[in-house]
């Protein structure tokens, strides 16, 4: 296991993200608060960053209150708490009009459903002139704004730092950095799946190319499974004509080797354990040990399409159609965390969610008791003390580039619950084995797995953890990390060294 030593290097470190570690908002009573920074790639880097030394966190407002607080550090740069120590970070914002195209049009949903595979493609997308505007005067406007900040803070600490974009927010910074900053090293991390070429060719080559290229200009392109690395170059060969390696996963463009490399993200294990034995979790897994019957089914998951929420629950209606005697004996509580209703997608998608699981209440349901405890509530304590108290846990996603919460589940379990895990997440690859592996669009399937997980026996459930616990261990989020900074010191040397 990674220890803080092992996470340095002697250059100051810039993390280009979309979502910072934190986000401030107003309590009703007026008084500002301070919340975590929703999903999985804020919940592996916040730890993490207050390790580094030398490190800063550039990232977008996203509410008003995150704007204020912007407006109030004029050299842009500032240090806020977080769980583990403290964090530089620097808001950068950008014009409203410009960042609701950039997120609400393009990186969310044309990106992130075309690398999750969501389309149904006799209906959508439908690309238009205004979604070529959107591209234009939204997502190449912000990743230039976030492009220019970071080449300023690049500047500031004499041009030679190691910089690191994260996702599918940021595909051209990387070709606007490559310019300005030649003596960076530029490293971008694709937290979501790469898809093969033709899933790309969903996307106008005007679009796709530009994204692809830009990726292109960085030294490390970073996933988090081998097949995604893969995909990726699958893509450069095939969409972009380049020469691409095999066997050492590089592509050559004109004189420059890029090299394209996986990491499967983790969690920090003390931290998390830590956590996992707060007052505030405890007192919240007391709160839920109420609702269990005989057994507790649970998912945690932002609402997002590609979660693959509704197909969970149709199986859920399946398992209880198919053995009767359940009746009364198991609840299934899902904490979701609403998301990104600015999208419509999203807000169709939460009230679908809403009407199924009404409607299997009122199918299996009486007044004495409900199958499906449904929360909309982003309580981060209360998701944690439902990864203690699980006897199944669903992660069912359709596609999902890693999925931290089946590692953070595994970790702090107190009831040796088994995962009923989908076979398209990536963290399949790390810990499928000790899971009950699921296709996420069989729904019978999904609803044996379910039922076989409950009945599963106390000494195999057990065995099946502390196997799944090892690995966890082992590859934790120190080790993640460690592994790139070692990557980024042989590479950066290599690209020194007289050719
Ligand atoms: C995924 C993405 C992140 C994103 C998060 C939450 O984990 O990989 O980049 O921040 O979802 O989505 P949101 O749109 O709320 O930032």
């Amino acid at each position: 296991m990674g220890t803080q030593q092992d996470i340095s290097i002697d250059v100051p470190i810039i993390i280009v993200a979309h979502r910072g570690p934190v986000t401030f908002s107003l309590s009703p009573e007026g008084s500002r608060v301070v919340e975590r920074g929703s999903g999985g790639l804020v919940t592996g880097l916040t730890g993490l960053v207050t390790k580094i030394r030398n490190a800063m966190w550039l990232c977008s407002p996203i509410t008003e209150e995150d704007e204020l607080v912007a407006s109030e550090h004029p050299s842009g740069t500032f240090e806020v708490e977080v769980p583990g120590g403290a964090v530089q970070i620097r808001f950068i914002p950008t014009p409203a009009e410009a960042h609701q195209s950039f997120y609400a049009l393009i990186a969310n949903p044309l990106l992130w459903f075309t690398q999750h595979g969501l389309w149904d493609l006799s209906n959508a997308p439908s690309i238009t002139a205004s979604d070529r505007l959107s591209f234009e005067n939204g997502y190449v406007e912000v990743n230039k704004v976030f492009a220019e900040a970071t080449a300023q803070e690049v500047m500031n600490k004499g041009g030679r730092a190691l910089v690191m974009v994260h996702d599918y927010h940021f595909y051209l910074v990387g070709s606007f950095l490559r310019r300005r900053c030649p003596d960076a090293f530029l490293l971008h991390f694709v937290h979501i799946p790469w898809p093969q070429p033709d899933l790309w060719r969903v996307l106008p080559s005007w679009m796709r190319e530009p994204l692809i290229e830009g990726l292109l200009a960085n030294d490390i392109v970073a996933f988090h499974t081998e097949r995604y690395a893969r995909n990726f170059l699958l893509t450069c060969e095939e969409l972009l004509g380049e020469e691409v390696d095999y066997d050492a996963y590089t592509v050559k463009v004109g004189k420059r080797t890029v090299a394209v490399r996986w990491y499967p993200i983790s969690v920090d294990v003390k931290a998390f354990e830590a956590l996992a034995s707060s007052e505030e979790v405890n007192f919240q897994a007391e709160r839920l040990e109420n609702i269990r019957r005989e057994f507790l089914v649970v998912r945690v998951d932002r609402t997002d399409l590609s979660k693959n929420i509704l197909r969970g629950f149709e199986a859920f209606d399946k398992m209880l159609d198919d053995h009767e005697d359940l009746a009364g004996r198991v609840t299934f509580l899902a904490l979701l965390q609403p998301s990104r209703q600015d999208v419509d997608q999203y807000v169709e998608y939460m009230e679908k969610i809403r009407r199924l699981v009404a409607d299997i209440n009122l199918k299996h349901g009486n007044t004495d008791w409900q199958p499906i405890d449904l929360r909309f509530e982003d309580n981060f304590a209360q998701s944690v003390a439902a990864y203690k108290v699980f006897d199944v846990l669903l992660v069912n996603p359709l596609f999902d580039g890693m999925n931290l919460v089946a590692k953070e589940a595994t970790l702090v379990n107190a009831r040796d619950g088994v995962i009923v895990l989908s076979e398209h997440a990536g963290v399949h690859d790390e810990i499928g084995r000790f899971t009950i592996t699921v296709h996420p669009c069989d729904i019978q399937q999904q609803a044996d797995a379910l039922f076989n997980a409950l009945m599963m026996s106390a000494e195999e459930r057990r065995r099946r953890r502390i196997e799944c616990l090892k690995v966890i261990k082992e590859n934790d989020i120190d080790n993640w990390f460690s592994s790139q900074l070692e990557e980024v010191s042989r590479l950066w040397k290599s690209l020194a060294a007289p050719h």
